[in-house]
């Protein structure tokens, strides 16, 4: 964990909200930087933030292994939305991964002690591969950590690894100093509560001559049913058996 001095300083430097630290196995580089060329903040943009695929990439293992981050960079943290994704290889833009939609873990809630920056870190000790995923030592991949913020705006942090054999010495060993869980923060399981099944029409919307006013029509019962919702009082997600987004 990085000493109080330095978080201090990083946390006086912006004014802006959120942020991830990824410390375990690496990151792709600090995109805790607001600037010209990032006015709102390097770290919001998708699917890095904004920092582009990694030569020095870093080694995992095939069978999965740990990722480490400190999630409550900058205030505006008492809570964030989690999830883990993997991309694989380098056939998409900039070298890198197709798409970074292969989730590692089910998305998860963190409970931070306050809106004020924190310096607590996470250590997610065994992230296993995403479903189905067929890996060999020296397959190229991303490891991608999203923090979605309590407006819902998401912060994105990375790593480029190389895929390894357990127990392979490249690996960086995983031990209490870098992946450990700090007492200040607290975890929620995320799960929804069905509280109106959507109506699937037989017939696609698109494929009549009245197709927009079906879909004005089509808007307009959805959006009484909505305001209906909201008057009643009724969330879509719960977590914890507490009501989110209250
Ligand atoms: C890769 O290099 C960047 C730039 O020097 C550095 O910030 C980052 O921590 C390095 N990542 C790894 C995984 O070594
Ligand atoms: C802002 O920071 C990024 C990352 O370090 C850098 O690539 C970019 O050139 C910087 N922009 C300005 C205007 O300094
Ligand atoms: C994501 O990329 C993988 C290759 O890494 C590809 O097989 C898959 O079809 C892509 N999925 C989507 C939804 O684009
Ligand atoms: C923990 O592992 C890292 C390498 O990942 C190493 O640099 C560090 O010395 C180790 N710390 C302890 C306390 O063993």
């Amino acid at each position: 964990m990085l000493g109080g001095s330095v978080f201090t300083a990083i946390v006086a430097a912006s004014a802006a909200s959120a942020h991830i630290l990824l410390t375990y196995p690496g990151s792709r580089g600090n995109n805790l930087i607001t600037n010209e060329t990032h006015p709102y903040g390097m770290q919001w943009e998708y699917p890095c933030g904004g920092i582009t695929t990694t030569k020095n990439r870093t080694y995992w293992p095939t069978t999965g292994g740990a990722v480490a981050f400190q999630p409550g960079w900058f205030q505006g943290h008492s809570t964030a939305f989690l999830y883990i994704n993997l991309g694989f290889g380098t056939d998409g833009p900039h070298d890198g991964p197709m798409n970074m939609s292969n989730s590692m873990v089910p998305p998860f809630q963190m409970l931070g002690p306050s809106n004020s920056p924190f310096s607590g870190t996470v250590c997610l000790p065994q992230v296993p591969l995403p479903k189905n995923a067929k890996v060999k030592a020296g397959d190229l991949a991303t490891i991608q950590v999203v923090e979605l913020a309590q407006h819902g705006a998401a912060l994105y942090s990375c790593v480029d690894i190389i895929f390894a054999e357990p127990g392979d010495p490249k690996i960086a060993e995983v031990n209490e100093s870098n992946c450990f869980n700090t007492q200040e923060l607290g975890f929620a399981d995320v799960y929804t509560i069905t509280v109106h099944e959507p109506v699937r029409d037989e017939e696609p919307l698109l494929s009549t001559s009245g197709a927009e006013e079906t879909i004005t029509m089509w808007y307009q019962s959805k959006h009484k049913q909505y305001s209906a919702w909201r008057w009643l009082g009724w969330a879509p997600v719960a977590i914890g058996g507490l009501i989110a987004f209250a």
